[in-house]
């Protein structure tokens, strides 16, 4: 599984935390490379491009608290871009949203929650049920 990850200088430590943890992800990183100050929407904007050009099946975003970055990215059509805060939001947003991007703060949120989260987002597959298939048409 390809997932691509980009995240701010606020998310930069929490990103090499990630890759370092989940060694067994094949990653792509597209910055921030150092914890100098950068503009999140830059960011989220790279990172999109990779999604939508089916480099990755999944995108991993963070910024300080990841709604700066979740704004920016949720602009893209084709990107449905969630924060999770906890497990059952995690499996819940792939469940009914097929959401593509995962999304942290990493002031906001701890690291082993964050590990968790992850975890539950890549491994709950969309339902593909009726109702949540025609709302996300919806979205356009
Ligand atoms: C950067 O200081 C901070 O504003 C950014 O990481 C993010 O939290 C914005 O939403």
């Amino acid at each position: 599984m390809k997932i691509v990850i980009g995240a701010d200088h606020g998310g930069f430590e929490l990103k090499e935390f990630l890759k370092n943890e989940r060694q067994d992800i094949d990653w792509l990183d597209i910055g921030t490379f150092s914890e100098e100050s950068c503009d999140y929407p830059l960011i989220a904007d790279k990172l999109v491009d990779v999604i939508n050009s089916g480099q990755a099946d999944f995108g991993v975003l963070i910024c300080g608290t990841g709604i700066g970055i979740s704004i920016a990215a949720n602009r893209h059509k084709g990107i449905r871009a969630a924060i999770l805060y906890n497990k059952d939001v995690a499996s819940l947003t792939r469940e009914h949203n097929d959401a593509n991007v995962a999304v942290f703060g990493a002031r906001t949120q701890s690291k082993e929650n964050v590990l968790a989260y992850l975890d539950v987002f890549l491994t709950t597959p969309f339902s593909n049920g009726e109702r949540h298939c025609r709302r996300i048409a919806e979205l356009g």
